[in-house]
């Protein structure tokens, strides 16, 4: 059984007077004890719907939930407010992708890390403040003390996004959701909070879902790639096979898009071209088949099943797939 299993998860937002939106149109994946998978889509593809579905942190109002997302023997997505909220920060952490709106400002750091410590973990006074001291020691955030007394502001982007995971692995969650934990770092930062990532996983045997637009944060870190296409998986594989033989159209043509550096000098770069409101319904077929390069008329009759068609373990969604081995370095 994988600790998390998600089964055609559907999420659309609606209500009176307006169309709805099928923000996620079916989603299946699992994610395994220990595992760190990767959920990979360009802006707009339903990464963070689905991350937020999962964490019981949608509206409930004007959006309609669909499928199941069983976590540990119960599904998430049918469970009560309350039960979530015991959940979340205990067995079910997440980290987001704008640290500074995700901490609250007129609180010090402090005080924010040792209320999960007391709520989830039973600690109370000298022992809380210990242990949170503790905790911004290891994600690698120098003279804990003085921070612990700091407001959010006061720290640069970095050492927030740090604190956020702090106190996210403040209750040694079994599993983590990152939603683009490094895309509003620099370079050099975003390796080191990779790094940090890959030491929690390894130490605590936490299971990670990575949700990025950047391939090379899932090269280096995911053993398992989702690739999410206008609310669906179009590709789905081990991190080497789907490296060495992108099989899905978009798939190809984002691991074409990147640029080479041992690429000759005045190469164009190869975008895919379109923009992801170039789509057509599910329903009527490949909803990438407006941008696709390898499109033929069997791509409009009705949405494509995941198969095979390489090897096993390897799943793409696509009537006419790239089969020929591609040099595509990780
Ligand atoms: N509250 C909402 N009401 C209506 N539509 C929404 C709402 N939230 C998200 N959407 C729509 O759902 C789709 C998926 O959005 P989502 O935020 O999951 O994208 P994403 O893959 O996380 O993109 P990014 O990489 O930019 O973060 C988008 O088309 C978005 O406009
Ligand atoms: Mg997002």
């Amino acid at each position: 059984m994988p600790l998390l299993n998600v089964d055609e998860l559907t999420v659309t937002f609606g209500g009176r007077g307006r169309k709805d939106v099928k923000a996620v149109n079916g989603v299946s994946f699992s994610v395994d004890e220990g595992q760190v998978v990767g959920l990979v889509g360009e802006s707009g593809c339903g990464k963070s719907v689905t991350s937020l579905a999962l964490m019981g942190l949608l509206p409930r109002k004007g959006v309609t939930l669909g499928g199941r997302a069983d976590f540990d023997g119960s599904d998430l997505l049918s469970m009560s407010p309350r039960k979530m909220r015991d959940l979340r920060g205990s067995k079910l952490a997440m980290i987001f992708q704008d640290p500074l709106s995700s901490l609250n400002p007129v609180v010090p750091i402090g005080v924010q890390v040792t209320e999960i410590l007391q709520r989830h973990r039973g600690m109370k006074g000298e022992a809380a403040r210990k242990e949170a001291a503790h905790l911004l020691d290891r994600v690698g955030i120098p003279d804990p003390d003085r921070r612990l007394t700091e407001y959010p502001h006061q720290l640069s982007g970095g050492m927030r996004q740090r604190a956020l995971i702090a106190m996210a692995v403040a209750c040694a969650p079994r599993l983590l959701i990152a939603d683009e934990p490094t895309t509003a770092l620099d370079v050099t930062i975003q390796a080191q909070i990779l790094e940090l990532l890959k030491e929690l996983v390894d130490q605590e045997g936490t299971a990670l879902l990575m949700i990025t637009h950047d391939l090379g944060v899932v090269a280096g870190l995911c053993d398992q790639v989702n690739v999410l296409y206008a609310g669906k998986v179009v590709e789905s594989s081990g991190r080497r096979e789907l490296f060495a033989h992108p099989t899905h159209p978009y798939t190809h043509g984002l691991l074409g898009s990147i640029p080479r550096l041992d690429a000759p000098r005045g190469e164009p770069l190869n975008p895919i071209r379109g923009s992801i409101n170039d789509q057509i319904a599910w329903a009527e077929g490949c909803a990438f088949a407006p941008r696709c390069d390898r499109y033929e008329m069997g791509c409009l009759t009705g949405t494509p099943e995941l198969t095979e068609p390489r090897e096993a373990g390897h799943e793409a969604r696509c009537v006419n797939p790239v089969l020929a081995t591609t040099e595509v370095p990780a």
